[in-house]
């Protein structure tokens, strides 16, 4: 027995039988504020938790998926201030006060995204494990392409507009990585949802 409890007993303090002591705060854990999807969340966590993580394990929202845990799959990808970011590569406690974004917030089953829609049309999966991260990652990718920004394969680098040849596609997306080789079908939906975008290029 402790001296702290002998110390309550002796002043009459006795937990009843069956309560648990007091716990002391962990001193790891710190405090978190994260938006996501449009909902704040409160939580106590150790700074060396990763977004990933704590959308999984603290949060309940598994729709983001681990796959390598180490930045080269992409499985993980979500949005945060817009941007589309490898969960598994960011701390948590880095994001208080961005608007992080999931596969959970773009849609619903009765409203999907025109991307998530895309998906089903034209079987842009097989296992479905990547899936989450390559339509988080589309979604970025087609507002990148919206804004005129370059990439390695642009062949102007001052060009404002995008044209969104295959090798542009596929070298924009290079970032997630799908092991069922769905790649053909995933090219098609974003394909598909890019098309249905206003763009001078194609007027
Ligand atoms: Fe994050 Fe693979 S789990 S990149
Ligand atoms: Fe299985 Fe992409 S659908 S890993």
């Amino acid at each position: 027995m402790s001296s702290s409890t002998i110390e309550q007993i002796l002043r009459g303090d006795v937990p009843h039988a069956g309560q648990a002591p007091p716990q002391a705060a962990d001193p790891r854990l710190i405090p978190v504020r994260l938006q996501i999807n449009g909902q704040q969340h409160q939580l106590q966590l150790e700074p060396r938790v990763s977004l990933l993580d704590a959308l999984r394990e603290f949060i309940g929202l598994t729709g983001t998926k681990k796959g390598c845990n180490q930045g080269a799959c992409g499985a993980c990808t979500v949005l945060v201030n817009g941007e589309r970011i490898k969960s598994c590569l960011t701390f948590a406690v880095m994001h208080e006060g961005q608007d992080i974004t999931t596969i959970e917030g773009l849609g619903q089953p009765d409203h999907l995204h025109p991307l998530q829609a895309a998906f089903i049309e034209h079987d842009g999966y097989q296992c479905g494990y990547c899936t989450p991260g390559q339509i988080c990652s589309a979604v970025a990718m087609l507002q990148e392409v919206a804004q005129g920004d370059a990439s390695f394969v642009s062949e102007d680098l001052t060009a404002t507009e995008v044209n969104l040849t295959d090798v542009e596609l596929r070298e924009r997306m290079s970032g997630n990585i799908c092991r069922c080789g769905a790649y053909v079908g995933i090219l098609n939906a974003i394909r598909e949802v890019y098309e249905q975008q206003p763009n001078p290029l194609r007027a």
